[in-house]
């Protein structure tokens, strides 16, 4: 524990659910092992479930036991960290709830001898975060704005306007200052070394523009389906789930300008800028530009699959999608005309996230051409997940006598470089709001901007029903459509094999296969 942290009181809304037995029972636990948590500090889990004190502190060790990287639970450690865990079971829409709530917080105050600082993190459904916001707001709970903060997780609405109405009813309880919007791709640690490789080096920034680079590709693949949460799915879809917003902050920050400081506020804004800067589709081109998919049955790693219509939850006719691809522009004088393909999938083949960086040809190809048959462009791999890592794919002499060009790869691993683990991304971002940095955070304006920019093709989609699904068979890269959206650009998906992912190597365009 450490004494730099002020006391802090962590509100979990949900306490019994499966966020908090999933994610945030295991951050905790590393913060714990790792010694990142204040001297005073207190969880206090709030739910309507009727359950024990014991129940809770067993239901949350046995989140970190299932799910923490780190293994078993040490037996020592967690009767040590077990007593600052409190339970509150309180119906969320009963004023006596936040009353009960607000006594036990005084309490730990009284205890300790000091004021504390009061984190209300929403591990709950959707539906029920406007009863919790007004039942804050209604005891006064937020009225201290500098000790108070909030977490929210997505989804941030559904669409633009019930996007901006969530903003409109957070911000009229808590200042935008105290909000800290989650989004769990900002706090793995690949996605915030993009930043770094970008702007600590000299060496890559200078072509980082529409000069040497031909386009970017974004990629996350799952392997899952959608497990037990079709009944969540089947009103969002891979738009929603996956590209408004974590596809979209991996973009943001591929293009954004450099920062003049590391203040979370000049990020955010530097990333506004990128989304703001996104081509409007008119509902003409969202046909050209965007594809969408949903899996078939198909064999995954040799396991018989279900399609997604069969999964619980799902309609048996069901519209969503579970692969969406689109292609972005962002009309600014760094990014004109360079096209940013996103994609992301269930189901796929491999599970692989990365940001791909397809740099122009040389301008004049001085080699004979018997020389250049296996002539590649430039690429630079961001491997997010599972693979951490970069890669840099140029051209070598192969050695002997005649002259054979051929691409070879400069390969920077975490593991072998920093022989340690990267911390699991809600260890980060929760000590992250117990500081109070919100960098790796979503401000209001960005999600707005972020909807606004996609809500075209949601619309198109909406009211044009896919009536070709399912259209991919679970185990492949989904629907040949994402293929053609890529090739009648001259381009092609660079595709990870799981053989590749594990090397980091021999990637190969999906033409090649
Ligand atoms: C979540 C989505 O935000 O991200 C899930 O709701 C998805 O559908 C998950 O599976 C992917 O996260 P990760 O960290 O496993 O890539």
């Amino acid at each position: 524990m450490t004494s730099q942290l002020e006391p802090t009181i962590l509100v979990i809304f949900g306490g019994m659910g499966d966020l908090t037995w999933r994610k945030l029972a295991p951050a905790l636990y590393n913060l714990v092992l790792n010694k990142q948590l204040p001297e005073h500090f207190a969880v206090i889990g709030l739910d309507m479930k009727n359950e024990s004190l014991d129940g809770f502190r067993l239901r949350l060790r046995d989140g970190a036991n299932s799910f923490c990287e780190c293994g078993e639970v040490d037996e020592k450690t967690w009767n040590g960290f077990a007593p600052n865990l409190s339970y509150l079971s309180g119906d969320f829409a009963n004023p006596a709830t936040y009353t009960s709530l607000n006594d036990q917080l005084k309490n730990h105050e009284k205890h300790w001898g000091s004021p504390a600082n009061h984190i209300f993190y929403l591990a709950t459904p959707p539906g029920i975060m406007e009863t919790i916001v007004r039942g804050m707001g209604a005891a006064r709970l937020a009225d201290d704005k500098h000790r108070t903060r909030i977490v929210v997780e997505k989804p941030f609405g559904h669409d633009l306007a019930s996007a901006v109405a969530l903003n409109t009813l957070l911000t009229a309880v808590f200042d935008e200052t105290q909000i800290y919007r989650i989004d769990h791709y900002l706090g793995k640690e690949t996605v915030q070394n993009i930043l770094a490789f970008r702007f600590a080096n000299a060496l890559f920034e200078p072509t980082w523009d529409r000069r040497y680079i031909d386009h970017v590709q974004i990629t996350v693949a799952e392997q899952v389906g959608v497990e037990h949460r079709g009944a969540y799915y089947e009103h969002a879809g891979a738009v929603r789930d996956m590209i408004q917003n974590h596809l979209m902050q991996i973009l943001t920050l591929v293009a954004m300008e450099p920062m003049v400081s590391f203040d979370a506020d000049e990020i955010r804004n530097k990333k506004v800028d990128v989304l703001r800067a996104i081509r409007p589709i008119s509902k003409e081109h969202v046909q050209e530009i965007s594809v969408r998919g949903q899996y078939k049955a198909g064999l995954m790693e040799g396991q018989k699959v279900p399609a997604y219509r069969s999964e619980p939850g799902v309609a048996h006719d069901s519209p969503t999608e579970t692969f969406a691809a689109i292609k972005l522009f962002v009309d600014n004088w760094r990014w004109q005309d360079v096209p940013f393909y996103l994609r992301t999938g269930k189901r796929l083949q491999t599970r692989a996230s990365k940001v791909t960086i397809q740099f122009r040809p040389v301008p004049h190809q001085s080699f004979p051409i018997t020389a250049a048959r296996t002539w590649q462009p430039n690429y630079l791999i961001i491997d997010i997940q599972p693979q951490e890592g970069i890669l840099l794919r140029f051209q070598a002499k192969q050695p002997g006598p005649s002259l054979h060009l051929t691409p070879v790869d400069m390969h920077f691993s975490y593991q072998e470089a920093f022989k340690s683990k990267s911390p699991e991304a809600y260890e980060t971002l929760l000590a992250d709001v117990m500081s109070g940095d919100a960098t790796l955070f979503m401000r209001a304006d960005q999600v707005e901007a972020s909807w606004s920019a996609l809500m075209p093709i949601l619309n198109v989609w909406e009211n044009s029903r896919s009536a070709k699904f399912p259209n991919y068979k679970s185990g492949t890269w989904g629907p040949k459509a994402a293929e053609e959206l890529i090739a009648k650009d001259g381009r092609s998906w660079l595709q990870p094999t799981p053989k590749d992912v594990q090397l980091g190597i021999n990637l190969r365009t999906q033409k090649d296969q």
